[in-house]
This record gives structure tokens, C-alpha cells and sequence, in this order.
């Protein structure tokens, strides 16, 4: 097709939107392509993943059996027993304590069962998603103490009681072994079930109860789901932060996120409850836990197989100030400080080193070239200043190029907030990290919110934050057009501050449909399928064209950021030769636009135009309509220096151009 004819398709399309009134003079706007202002950092767009809305285990973690090794505070829940024939059983969840700290519990389970079987069958979290013509790889560890004469039968179990997959294991030694085996599924299900049988009669011990799809991420054992890991991809972040979030600081100091327990082998990891199991009385989750399959070594290389900066976040000897708010006293901060040291070298140490060792014992021998991280989540007053001041000290004296985030509490704004940047600033901090869940209003507000800020400061981390069109987290607060549009307008605002605005990331990421807590997420899946919402597909335009350097881009001579109910922002690509202009109209009419380019020559022919908008600012994306809301082609016009366009009412645009 020639390009012309892409013109016409993309304005037919365009035009199938709700008729307008259009503004009858154009507005000009100028780009100054010749006069970069602010370098863009290579990981100026990220992503903040946190284990919420089971994001982790019953999400990109692909396990498929929920508690595998028993551990959770009900030792048996996912799990019921199961008889057939005239078989009968018995299952004893023993606790071997110090003998295996980190993993002490297993099931004892008793059989007799000439005909029949007796076992247990595992529920998945909210079901099991598997896929027709697909490979589902088994494993178990098991003790035959008393060389029982037992064999195993797994099944793969449809909602609707059909077995549409089977493998078996025999031949049980003394001592713990893990035995493999696998199976296809017969049927696309995403509430299937997984039996366990034992056939015979003895008694064998058992753990770690696990099925894998084959099919993951880049094919890795112990991987993460292929299609959620593809979405992240898709937006090429720049960075990862990991794990979080609240989940950093724990109810309570014990239940803290400790990376040391969080690596090395899988068996050997030790599993705590999520602190979003009881966080929302009305939204609870009692089958919430971290097995941490999904634990540091897995956060580095998805971040590097996704081409992103890690961005581990250290817990700072602070639990969650809106929960416990313990802290660790001064004098026994010690043990923090040499986490994070430890994990520096577990990051970039080589394989001489302790740390770095295990790195390469568990498959990666060389460095993850960490270059920054993070102290606490989203800590406030001097509690929190006074230990910062010991970790930065320290990590200054021993690892002077990386860099810091530090936090500015859980508001943009306030006393809180005022005092911590104040602090920073005065410690010459290296990134201060903002959170924003605010209404689509601030949003449109906060447009400018940079234009003011000290650039010889320390820098802008927008680490998290979402619109919120019902306030809060409540369940109505859908992702919708009216919320990604609104982003759209304050990442504009982002992008043209990227002098001081050094990195950003939406927040939270990913929520299981029928597993969530906090709502809106970025991405949502359930056990089969997934799908990106308005906001996904904002984060991509931004993050897929971020050009190198921020050009000025002025209506009036003024930056454009709101006047007119328009906001804009342009970068070039010095490397691509591209200039990339990214508008939003918020409001309803449709506005005639002259983009004038100074300073370069445009090439005509090289241009394009992306459009997002919806029939209404309810408008979301779901399962069965993922792309409802999303980047369509648009009309562009390109006459010597100038593009013309008409930017539709309530709409985002993406315009690209190469220039000489
Ligand atoms: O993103 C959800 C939560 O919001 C994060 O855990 C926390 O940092 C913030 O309050």
C-alpha cells in the first residue's frame, strides 16, 4: 500500500469517532528542533513491580500449584485430599524446625491402596491456566524412608471434572530426591486442577509440589509467564524497580523483604505471608504469600532479558509507617547496611566473591551491572533521614558511582514531603522519589509541576503513580480512557522536565482479575490471558519514543501545558534522526494544529501519526476487548517545515518526523 492510501485509511478511521465542533483558528505550535534542552536518560521510562494483585506467585511467576511445600499459615490450603476405588489415606503435615529452617514443613502421606488411589489435589491460584498441545513440566521431592512399594499417578484435572493430562513417577528412594516428569494437556482450561495419586500401600514423604509450564519466558525452568513478560518487554523500560513498594517495609520488621532469603536454590527459600493478604478488610486474600520463587536473581535477569536498569529498593530498618511503623534502633542498623553492601556484591561482585558466587552458582556468572538503588519505600520523618544518612554515608564511601533513591514519603505534597526534600537536598541526595495516586484533575495540574524545580538538585524519581478517577483504591477506580488520558498530559509535563524528571514508573503493574487488591494496575491478566490497559499503551508511546534529547515545543513562546486545555511535549533522536512530538488535547473539541518545525529539515515522507482517544472517558480495555482503547494510525500532513493535523477532542497523539 502506498503511503497515501495509509492516510486515507488512518483518516476514515479517525473520523469514525463521536462528530465534534472544530476550533476555527488553528493552533500554532513551534518546535525548536535545533535547541535541545535536557538530555533524556536512557531509563527515563520503567516499570515498578510489585508482588500486589498476586503479580507475583498466581501471576508472572508461573508455578501453577498454590503452597507447594506446605508452608502457608494453613498448611493444607489448596490442597484437599482425594480418594478413589477402596482406597484409603492419610496425610500428616510434620515441621522438621531448625533441621530446615527456611522450608521446615512437608506431608507425610500415608496410603492403602491395592485398587484406587488416595492423594491430593491442588487448586491452583484461582484455578491452573493450561493450554491445549502444551508441555507441563512436573516435579516433587520425596522420601521413601520405609522403602514403601508406592507410585504416583499425576493428573491434569478441566473445571468440569476431566482428566486432560497424565504422567507417573516411581521407583521412591530414602532421601530427599526430586523426580520429574511431564505432560501435555489435552485442553485449553483456566481452572484446571492438579491430582496427585499414590498408588500401593506405605508412607512417603513429600514437598515442593510444583508444575511448570515448559513454554516460559525464554523457556527458563523456574520461569515467569511468557505473555506478561512479553507485554513488559513491549514497552522497553528502561529500568525494573523491585520488590516494591510497601512490601519493602513489611507489617512489621519480621515480615520485611529480605533479599538473602530470597535466592539460592528454590527449596531452600523461605516463604512469608504477603503483606496484601490483610491489608484491605475488603479486599482480603488469605492465600497471599511470597513463596519467592520469583525472588532477586529472577528480578535481575528479567530485567536484563528485558533490556532495563535493576532498581532493587533496600529495606532501611523501617516496617510500614501506616501499619507498625517499628523501626530498628541506631545501634542495630549494622545488619541493613551489610544487606545492602552484600547485595552489591551479589549484583556486580565476581565470581571470587561470596556473594557474587552464589550469582554465579545459580546461573549467571557475569555481573548484573547494578548502577543504583533504593533506600526504603515510602518512609518519612527524621527516623527515616537518620538512617539514610548512615546507608548513603556507606554506600558513598565504599560505591561512590551508584546512585541513590531516596524517599519523599507517600504524598507529593505536605510537610512530610517538604521536610524530605528539604533534608535531601541539604545531603546533596542523588534521586528523591515522588508518589502521586491522585485524581485526573492534579494530573492535568502537575502538567507544570517540574517547570519550577531546582535543576542542580538532586533529581526527580516519579517512582509511582496512577490516576484515579474514584479517589483511593476503590473498585471503581477503573483504568480508563479519562485516567490514561490525563497521564498522558502530565507525562508530558515529565518528558519536557526531563532535566530534573530522571526516571518514572506507573504503579502497580500487574493484578490477577479475580486476585486483586489495589486498583487501577497497569496490566491485567487472569490464568490464560492478559491485556494492557489505556494507561499501558500511554507508558509505551512514552517509552518506545523517548529520543535522546527534549527539544522546546511552545505555543505563544510558552511551554504548552494546558493552555487551551493542550499539553505537549517533543524530543529528538539524535541517533534515529527523528523528532517525536507527543500532544494531548483534554478537551472536547477537536482543535486544528500547525506544528511548525524550526531549526531542521523535516522529511515528508517519513512522517507518522498515532492517535489514542475513545467514544467515551469511561471507556476501558478488558480480557475480551484488549484493545479497545488503543494507538490507531492518524492523518498528518507535512508542507515544508510545517505539520498539520487536527488533534480530535478528549485525544493523545504521537507524531514522528525525520529531520536532517
Ligand atoms: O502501588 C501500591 C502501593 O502504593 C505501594 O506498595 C506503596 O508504595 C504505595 O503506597
Amino acid at each position: 500500500m502506498k503511503r497515501t492510501s495509509i492516510y486515507a485509511a488512518a483518516l476514515a478511521l479517525v473520523s469514525l469517532g463521536v462528530p465534534q465542533a472544530l476550533s476555527a483558528q488553528p493552533v500554532k505550535l513551534t518546535v525548536e528542533a535545533n535547541k535541545p534542552v535536557a538530555e533524556i536518560q536512557p531509563s527515563m521510562w520503567g516499570i515498578f513491580f510489585e508482588d500486589i494483585n498476586f503479580a507475583a506467585d498466581g501471576g508472572i511467576y508461573a508455578e501453577l500449584v498454590k503452597n507447594r511445600s506446605f508452608e502457608f499459615l494453613t498448611p493444607m490450603m489448596g490442597w484437599k485430599e482425594l480418594k478413589t476405588g477402596n482406597a484409603s489415606g492419610k496425610v500428616l503435615i510434620e515441621n522438621r524446625g531448625d533441621a530446615h529452617i527456611n522450608n521446615p514443613r512437608f506431608a507425610h502421606v500415608t496410603v492403602d491402596a491395592a485398587n484406587g488411589g488416595f492423594g491430593l489435589t491442588n487448586e491452583g491460584f484461582r484455578g491452573m491456566g493450561v493450554k491445549e498441545g502444551e508441555q507441563y513440566n512436573f516435579s516433587i521431592l520425596v522420601r521413601n524412608s520405609e522403602n514403601s512399594p508406592v507410585k504416583l499417578t499425576v493428573e491434569l484435572v478441566s473445571a468440569d471434572g476431566k482428566k486432560i493430562g497424565e504422567c507417573s513417577l516411581d521407583g521412591f528412594k530414602d532421601g530427599w530426591n526430586q523426580y520429574t516428569a511431564s505432560l501435555t494437556s489435552k485442553a485449553t482450561d483456566a481452572k484446571a486442577r492438579l491430582n496427585i495419586i499414590f498408588t500401593g500401600k506405605g508412607s512417603v514423604d513429600i514437598d515442593m509440589v510444583s508444575l511448570f509450564p515448559h513454554h516460559t519466558w525464554k523457556n527458563r525452568p523456574n520461569g515467569l509467564r511468557a505473555d506478561l513478560v512479553q507485554l513488559l518487554y513491549d514497552l522497553k523500560p528502561g529500568f525494573v524497580r523491585f520488590p516494591g513498594g510497601c512490601i519493602v517495609e513489611g507489617r512489621d520488621l519480621a515480615n520485611r523483604y529480605q533479599w538473602k532469603t530470597t535466592v539460592g536454590k528454590v527449596e531452600e527459600r523461605k516463604q512469608i505471608i504477603n503483606r496484601w493478604n490483610t491489608e484491605f478488610s475488603w479486599r482480603p486474600a488469605p492465600d497471599y504469600f511470597q513463596s519467592y520463587g520469583l525472588g532477586f536473581y529472577e528480578y535481575f535477569l528479567l530485567s536484563e532479558d528485558i533490556g532495563a536498569e535493576p532498581l532493587p529498593i533496600i529495606n532501611c530498618g523501617m516496617a510500614c509507617q501506616y501499619n507498625t511503623g517499628e523501626v530498628v534502633p541506631m545501634n542495630q542498623l549494622e545488619p541493613y547496611v551489610q544487606d545492602m553492601l552484600d547485595l552489591i556484591e551479589f549484583a556486580n561482585g565476581d565470581a571470587t566473591t561470596k556473594w557474587g558466587s552464589l550469582r554465579a552458582q545459580m546461573g549467571h556468572p557475569a555481573p548484573f551491572n547494578l548502577k543504583m538503588l533504593g533506600v526504603g519505600n515510602e518512609q518519612w520523618d527524621e527516623q527515616y533521614v537518620d538512617r539514610y544518612k548512615v546507608i548513603a554515608k556507606t554506600l558513598k564511601e565504599k560505591y561512590p558511582n551508584i546512585k541513590l533513591v531516596a524517599s519523599s514519603g507517600p504524598s507529593p505534597d505536605g510537610d512530610r514531603f517538604d521536610y524530605l526534600w528539604k533534608e535531601l537536598k541539604a545531603l546533596n541526595g542523588d534521586l528523591v522519589d515522588e508518589h502521586y495516586y491522585q485524581s485526573p484533575e492534579w494530573f492535568y495540574k502537575n502538567a507544570s509541576r517540574y517547570d519550577s524545580y531546582d535543576r542542580k538538585g538532586p533529581k526527580v524519581f516519579a517512582g509511582e503513580y496512577a490516576s484515579h478517577t474514584k479517589g483511593g483504591t476503590a473498585p471503581e477506580s477503573r483504568n480508563n480512557w479519562e485516567a490514561a488520558l490525563s497521564e498522558a498530559a502530565l507525562m508530558t509535563g515529565l518528558e519536557r522536565n526531563a532535566a530534573v524528571v530522571h526516571m518514572a514508573s506507573y504503579a502497580p503493574l500487574f493484578a490477577h482479575i479475580e486476585a486483586w487488591q489495589w486498583n487501577p494496575d497497569l496490566i491485567w491478566f487472569d490464568n490464560l490471558r492478559s491485556f494492557g490497559t489505556p494507561s499501558y499503551y500511554v507508558q509505551k508511546a512514552f517509552a518506545n519514543n523517548k529520543g535522546t534529547n527534549v527539544v522546546p515545543i511552545l505555543c505563544g513562546g510558552a511551554a504548552v501545558a494546558g493552555k487551551d486545555s493542550l499539553y505537549a511535549s517533543s524530543v529528538i533522536d539524535q541517533k534515529s534522526h527523528e523528532l517525536i512530538v507527543k500532544v494531548a488535547n483534554a478537551s472536547a473539541s477537536a482543535k486544528a494544529t500547525q506544528i511548525e518545525v524550526k531549526g531542521v529539515s523535516v522529511n515528508a515522507k517519513s512522517a507518522s501519526c498515532q492517535v489514542m482517544q475513545a467514544q467515551n472517558l469511561a471507556d476501558y480495555n478488558t480480557l475480551d476487548t484488549p484493545t479497545k482503547v488503543a494507538p490507531k494510525p492518524a492523518a498528518v500532513k507535512v508542507a515544508g517545515s510545517k505539520l498539520t493535523l487536527t488533534l480530535d477532542g478528549r485525544s493523545f497523539y504521537l507524531i514522528k518526523v525525520k529531520y536532517k
